[in-house]
């Protein structure tokens, strides 16, 4: 992770430096000092570039002068419109202009205090990259930038902030690792172990194998691994920061490689299958995260680690298999299994926890990147309350969520002739009879489900997102707890 220090505003003598600008504004503090010292340099560049301070806008002028190696300017947009999610979007686009200088300093001394530790989080979310697997990057490639300064008009505001702010990056980090590991490397029972390492920061860690699931009538999950050389796993972590009311529960798919199965997928794109872990590895980030910020509250955190292959052992189309529940349900297609590993893992969920609520992750179906592409995660529940809780704490994060229907005419279409439930509902409405699905597997408690197949995964960099895994919800959900269930 980037090193971020934070200082009081005065202009560097050397490096680089980047400022924040508002749509409209004039100049002011750093900003026109920098301009100042390069003879106008910065007036001159913004001019001939055309930059106004839109939100997106970006311009680099070289060697301005003053000893600067650089000055990058980022649009933040209009200063009616700031907010944390701006702040943070514009300084992770000045990073990535940045990455190649040694040393550098971002000018937030035109934002809110709080908001400066928001320009550390965008530049730290911007500069991470996955290549442990690169053994062979030239020097040129390779980013120089190891710290940063945040200039900040109160650096002793800045700093709390950003303590919390850094347990949620380090949240957000430990999910993109998961999720970004190649299938032979991140197997279930790597991926438990990797889990159990977060016992460091506190959280209590069981990890349950074959003959364990096998012990308690986990038949729906066994059944997707059944094919594979690889056993399963179910994790749950526990983080005791509240008093003694009942957790909070999340729940997350973890297919650490989705072929299908016996019905199985194309050739084309399979590879993205590797990431059909994300909801697991996004719940792990978020256990991670309520534990590294000390949050005060109750959770707990389960997630099924399965490898869906096909093979002598598989499941077949057309079997029939006992859940933890008790209910039946006959496969019809070996491809729709997340639902199967959720089904067992959400039961238990509220079985053993009674929790407040329950919120699933999963990368469940292709469906939903037809319904809301990558923009939205879909939001399915059965509670009203909970869910405008996710939509509000969506749109604050910046991980936007859309809710869709649910109802008894969509639950029809997993009428099983032969067992309780069949495992799709067909084609027309596929996320939803999924929900219906899952839906079977929760008693009255607030659910919702967070189908992510559309967001976990980004094929091109965004501000404060480099491409690959997103590691949507945990931030999400860091602050659905943070704004609505911690003591305070
Ligand atoms: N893991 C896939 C869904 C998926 C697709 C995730 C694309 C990310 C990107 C899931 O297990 C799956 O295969 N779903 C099927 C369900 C169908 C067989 C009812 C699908 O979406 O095609
Ligand atoms: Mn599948
Ligand atoms: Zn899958």
């Amino acid at each position: 992770m980037l090193d971020i220090r934070f200082a009081v505003p005065a202009l560097p003598g050397s490096g680089a430096l980047g400022l924040l600008v508002g749509e409209g504004q004039a100049a002011f503090g750093l900003w026109a000092a920098a301009d100042e010292a390069t003879g106008g340099a910065v007036s001159r560049a913004f001019e001939a570039a055309d930059f106004s301070g839109k939100d997106g806008q970006i311009v680099t002028i070289l060697a301005p002068g003053a000893g600067l190696s650089r000055i990058v300017a980022a649009g933040l947009g209009k200063p009616a419109e700031f907010s944390a999610r701006k702040v943070e979007e514009a300084s992770g686009t000045l990073a990535a202009a940045l990455m190649r200088e040694k040393v550098a300093a971002i000018a937030a001394d035109g934002v809110e205090p709080a908001h400066a530790a928001s320009a550390a989080m965008g530049a730290v979310l911007r500069a991470y990259r996955f290549d442990i697997y690169r053994t062979k990057q030239k020097p040129e490639d390779l980013p120089k930038l190891t710290a940063l300064t945040v200039l900040a008009k109160a650096p002793e505001e800045a700093e709390p902030a950003w303590e919390t702010l850094r347990a949620v990056a380090n949240g957000v980090f430990f999910t993109r690792d998961l999720v970004s590991e190649p299938a032979n490397i991140l197997f279930p029972a790597e991926m438990a172990k990797r889990i159990e390492t977060l016992s460091s920061l506190g959280l209590e860690i069981e990890v349950f194998g074959q003959s364990e699931l096998e012990a308690l009538g986990f038949g729906s999950l066994l059944c997707v691994s059944q094919g594979s050389a690889q056993p399963p796993r179910m994790v749950v972590m526990r983080w005791n920061g509240g008093g003694d009311e009942k957790p909070v529960a999340f729940i997350g798919k973890g297919v650490t490689f989705d072929t299908g199965g016996i019905s199985i997928k194309p050739a084309g794109g399979m590879e993205d299958m590797k990431w059909d872990m994300a909801g697991a590895g996004t719940v792990v980030g978020l256990m991670a995260t309520l534990a590294g910020r000390g949050a005060k509250v109750n959770a707990v955190g389960l997630v099924g680690l399965v490898e869906n292959m096909p093979s002598g052992t598989a499941v077949r189309p057309g079997d029939v298999v006992k859940s933890y529940s008790g209910q039946t349900i006959e496969v019809l297609n070996t491809d729709a299994e997340g639902r199967l590993v959720l089904a067992d893992v959400l039961w238990y969920a509220q079985e053993k926890f009674e929790p407040r609520f329950m919120v699933d992750l999963a990368t469940l179906t292709g469906a939903i990147i037809v319904s809301l592409g990558h923009e939205h995660a879909g939001l399915f529940s059965n509670d009203d309350d909970l869910s405008a809780k996710l939509l509000a704490a969506g749109v604050a994060s910046g991980e936007k969520l859309w809710r869709m229907p649910m109802s008894r005419e969509y639950d029809k279409l997993i009428k099983s002739d032969i067992a309780d439930m069949k495992n799709i509902g067909g084609r027309p409405g596929g996320s939803i009879s999924a929900a219906q699905f899952l839906q079977r597997f929760v008693n009255d408690k607030p659910w919702a489900h967070l189908d992510i197949a559309g967001t976990a995964w980004a094929t091109k960099d965004s501000p404060s997102i480099p491409k690959g895994a997103t590691a949507f919800g945990v931030r999400l959900l860091d602050k659905l707890v943070s704004d609505y269930f911690e003591e305070t």
